[in-house]
């Protein structure tokens, strides 16, 4: 049966590592498992006011994507021992009403690439924790956290073969997580 990911990128660095790790979640996905990377990049800083006028196009098209997929990958950076400012923001839009909002019961993995050794794992527990809010089903093992990102990266694209096969099994752990909760 065909499984389809969202990728989303918590940069908006056109040689991001982490959109990296996206392309290579796309790459090793197995057969019948498409990873399609979003697009944040016009998506305004929130401002109730504008939720209140109504979502605009690049946001209404996330949310769209979000509630589509079988599953979603969140690949962040690290910002100050936090997970990105983009990626938040891209989470409060997709979490304002109506409800169920697009994360509800949404099977999820998260991953990121980042300079210090631990390789984002700070942001990432703090990501992990909004996903309690909204109620998504989050992927505990294996963890994906690439420490030294710019040595560990070569044409954008990721060689080595134990960070690789920790991306492959991590898709492979969404896919039957979100087989188990169907
Ligand atoms: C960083 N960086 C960083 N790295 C880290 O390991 N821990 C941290 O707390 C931070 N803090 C931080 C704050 C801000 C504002 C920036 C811009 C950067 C470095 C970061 O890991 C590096 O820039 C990555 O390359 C960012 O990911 P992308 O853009 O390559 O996906």
């Amino acid at each position: 049966m065909a499984f389809s990911i969202l990728g989303i990128s918590g940069s908006l660095r056109a040689a991001s590592f982490n959109t990296g790790l996206l392309r290579a979640a796309q790459e090793l996905a197995p057969d019948g498992v498409t990873v399609e990377i979003a697009d944040i990049a016009d998506i305004p800083l929130y401002n109730d006011d504008v939720y209140q006028a109504g979502f605009p196009a690049a946001v209404e098209k996330l949310r769209q994507q979000v509630a589509a997929a079988d599953a979603v990958i969140l690949a962040t950076p690290e910002y100050n021992f936090s997970f990105s400012g983009p990626m938040k923001n891209a989470i409060d839009w997709v979490s304002r009403p109506p409800t169920p909002q697009a994360f509800d019961e949404k099977p999820v993995a998260i991953m990121g690439a980042s300079a210090g050794r631990l390789g984002t794992a700070r942001a990432q527990y703090h990501l992990r924790q909004v996903l309690v809010f909204l109620n998504a089903h989050v992927v505990n093992k294996p963890e994906v956290m690439v420490g030294g990102a710019s040595g560990a990266f070569t044409d954008g694209r990721l060689p080595d073969e134990k960070a690789r096969d920790l991306v492959r099994q991590q898709v492979e752990a969404l896919r039957k997580l979100a087989q188990k909760l169907a």
